[in-house]
């Protein structure tokens, strides 16, 4: 057996999907009949996302101060599979909102044999939250979330990293891949959470750039980005 699969977590990552899926269907279904109405494409509607979120990513964020915003379970499954394959011992989040991405890959850790996350997020209610969250799975000794602007608060991360999770503001991918990239250790895997940031997509794809990247078959049209620093 593995964490994931055993109590406490097996049982509260089931009830915080559920919940996120009740908290953000309303603002999900929203968008996606305004996206039906305007009848644009989901890529130019999401580049104008981007666009927008770009101008002021604090007011968008703060908007969605009480959703989740969270991964999938499938993709939960999948960032506990590949912390495991590359025996991750130290990882970087960007985004970590009520810390359900985070459970997953401290789960890993735990089977590892032990290691740190940082974590990094804007919303202080969400870091409350968060941190309520991994108490409450048992994965507090291995997890630290930096309240505030991940630019600043991810400028130090005290070490060699061996996976990171790109999935807060889209306008930031980019820089704070680059903020956190002299720390990454050969082999080290990037994933950036849903293709919407296409200067982040251009930049891991672009070989002379030390990234050797793919977009993942999980929650297809989403674009997750899957990336290994090869130098
Ligand atoms: C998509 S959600 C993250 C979901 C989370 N990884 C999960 O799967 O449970 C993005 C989060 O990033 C946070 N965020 C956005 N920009 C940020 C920034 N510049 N610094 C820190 N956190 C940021 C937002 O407040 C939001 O909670």
């Amino acid at each position: 057996m593995n964490t994931l699969n055993i109590q406490p977590v097996a049982d509260l990552l089931a009830k915080l999907h559920q919940e996120a899926e009740v908290t953000d269907a309303p603002f999900i279904e929203e968008m996606m009949t305004r996206l039906q109405a305007s009848g644009d494409t989901l890529e130019h509607a999401a580049a104008e996302l981007v666009a927008q979120e770009r101008d002021d990513y604090r007011h968008a964020y703060r908007e969605h101060a009480d959703h989740f915003l969270s991964i999938t379970p499938q993709y939960g499954r999948f960032l506990y599979a590949i912390a495991r394959a590359c025996r991750a011992a130290r990882i970087v989040e960007f985004g970590t909102s009520m810390g359900i991405s985070t459970i997953y890959l401290a789960a890993a850790l735990r089977d590892n044999g032990g290691g740190q996350l940082i974590g990094s997020e804007l919303e202080p209610a969400k870091v409350a939250r968060a941190r309520g969250h991994i108490q409450a799975a048992g994965l507090s000794d291995l997890v630290e979330i930096r309240e505030g602007e991940a630019l600043e608060t991810l400028q130090d991360v005290g070490g060699t990293v061996d996976l990171a999770l790109i999935d807060g503001a889209w306008s930031l991918y980019l820089p704070v891949l680059k903020l956190i990239e002299p720390r990454l250790r050969p082999g080290a895997v990037v994933l950036g959470e849903n293709g919407f940031a296409a200067d982040y997509r251009d930049y891991v794809r672009d070989p002379s750039n030390g990234y050797v990247a793919h977009t993942l078959p999980i929650d297809e049209g989403r674009g997750n980005e899957f990336a290994v620093r090869v130098g």
